[in-house]
């Protein structure tokens, strides 16, 4: 999968994607992400990307060309001329992870990072297929918003994290909270890990960490409880929780 990311601060984008599994996944090449500077797309020798709104108001607002003229080479390079154009922003649609899934299905994903007071509507309007907001909070810009749809994407695409079954598990994956976790040793300052997890009995470990997800999304994350997939015998243990 390959990431487009259009950016007036590149140099944001060095570090945070250079470690872990992202890192390995851009050097065994399942993964490529391309920065780019949408400052040279600029249409004066002073690089103005930015003006005055029109009607008045506080701040700027970042102008159509230069982010038109990015989109426009970026896909130039891209084989088939086209790809989903993301734009990051407070007004889009919450990142979750049903949302993350479905970018990680595209082979090449652009995203526009905004800054100052967003960008001109025609952006919106014309260029960007998709606008995504990752929480009801505002940045200022765009660019740590990228780096989390990429942290979300790039676990989903097949091979970047190690086994494929610990993002299966993951929380949201399922639909529910991931159930709690232990490792060794057995017994840390007088705490036991649960008696069944070292039992070797892998069908109960099964039913055990099943209820577990299931109490703490019943405990933390309820609103997630009405739309998992659950078996007759998960509801039945539902019940038995409201009934304490
Ligand atoms: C200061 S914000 C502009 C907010 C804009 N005036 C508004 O009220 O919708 C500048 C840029 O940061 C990014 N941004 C801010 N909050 C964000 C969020 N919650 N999710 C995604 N991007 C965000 C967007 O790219 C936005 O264009």
């Amino acid at each position: 999968m390959r990431f487009h990311v259009l950016t007036l601060f590149p140099r944001m984008f060095d570090s945070p994607l250079s470690g872990g599994v992202i890192e390995r996944a851009r050097a065994s090449g399942l993964l490529g992400i391309q920065i780019h500077d949408i400052r040279d797309h600029s249409q004066d020798r002073r690089r103005t990307v930015d003006d005055y709104p029109f009607g008045g108001g506080p701040g700027m607002l970042m102008k159509p060309a230069p982010l038109f003229e990015a989109v426009e080479a970026v896909m130039a390079a891209i084989p088939g001329g086209a790809a989903p154009v993301v734009l990051l922003s407070p007004q889009g649609k919450r990142l979750t992870q049903r949302v993350a899934e479905e970018m990680a299905q595209q082979d090449h994903l652009v995203l526009v990072c905004g800054r100052y007071e967003g960008v001109d509507e025609r952006v919106r309007q014309h260029l960007a297929t998709d606008e995504i907001s990752i929480g009801d909070y505002v940045l200022s810009g765009g660019e740590l918003a990228a780096m989390v749809v990429i942290e979300a994407v790039a676990r989903l695409v097949p091979g970047v994290v190690g086994s494929c079954e610990s993002a299966l598990s993951d929380s949201f994956t399922t639909g529910l909270l991931e159930h709690p976790q232990y490792t060794r040793p057995a017994e840390f300052r007088g705490w036991q890990v649960p008696e069944i997890l070292l039992s070797g009995n892998h069908g109960q470990i099964a039913r055990w960490r099943r209820r577990e997800s299931l109490r703490r999304t019943y405990e933390r994350r309820p609103d997630l409880l009405e739309s998992a997939p659950l078996t007759g015998e998960d509801r039945e243990f539902i019940e038995s929780l409201r009934r304490l």
